[in-house]
């Protein structure tokens, strides 16, 4: 066995992609992040105008050639070849239309396909909304964490080098809350915690806390540690 499947679901900014990342590290797993697939599809459709296109989306999704390449104990996402920087992924704009294109089964089908190839031989910590109920439900670990919408901003604003008592504050958090709750009320894969998962309330934990929790939760369902990632090649 190369390792077991960690799924980390929860809202926006409830930290799951820095939780599942020192997990990884912590157990020599890869972390696959899975809201990244969704905000390359948004950037490429944003960017090459067909977004809001219903007769284009379709077929310009079906063209599109959609891989992620393992960089160390992280998966890049190319989108025909080519991988958006950092800044676009995060940008608000993107984040939102993140959302939308996530409730529409065609870009689903796309993505967990690519996410169960990648993920299915273990040695994995995955992050998103749906990977302990649709993408991996046979997940040996299933957590959910959860964090109050005020944390969370104040949490986005000083990630980004922001004051989390400046005006942006309300905004990050109309923000949040609206994405949550496109997540949780499409009728598609919506945000929901699995009924075996194990819910994480952050608020009032350090992130070294949260970390350690799920690694003791994953030593006890049978994780053991590995000098190097499995290869997925
Ligand atoms: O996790 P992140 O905020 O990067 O995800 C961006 C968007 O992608 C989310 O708001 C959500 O709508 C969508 N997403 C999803 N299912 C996942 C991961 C992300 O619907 N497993």
């Amino acid at each position: 066995m190369s390792g077991i499947l960690v799924a980390i679901d929860g809202p926006a900014a409830s930290g799951k992609s820095t939780t599942a990342r020192s997990v990884a590290v912590r157990l020599g797993y890869c972390h696959l992040n899975s809201g990244l697939l969704y905000r390359s599809i948004a950037w490429c459709s944003l960017r090459d105008g067909w977004i809001d296109a219903p007769g284009r989306f379709g077929p310009e999704l079906e063209r599109l050639d959609l891989t992620l390449e393992r960089r160390d104990r992280e998966f890049l996402v190319l989108v025909n070849g080519e991988a958006a920087g950092r800044g676009l992924l995060t940008a608000p704009e993107t984040a939102r239309r993140a959302s939308r294109v996530a409730a529409m089964p065609e870009v689903r089908n796309r993505v967990l396909h690519v996410l169960r190839v990648t993920g299915e031989e273990g040695g994995v910590t995955c992050d998103g909304r749906d990977i302990g109920t649709v993408v991996f439900p046979a997940a040996e670990l299933k957590i959910f964490l959860v964090a109050s919408a005020h944390e969370r901003a104040r949490r986005r604003i000083l990630e980004q080098g922001g004051d989390p008592a400046g005006p942006a504050f309300y905004e990050e958090v109309r923000s949040l809350e609206e994405r949550d709750l496109r997540d949780a009320n499409r009728s598609l894969a919506p945000m929901i915690p699995a009924a075996d998962a194990i819910q994480i309330d952050t608020t009032e934990l350090s992130p070294d806390e949260v970390v350690d929790r799920i690694v003791a939760l994953a030593l006890e369902r049978g994780a053991e540690p590995v000098d190097e990632c499995p290869d997925f090649a």
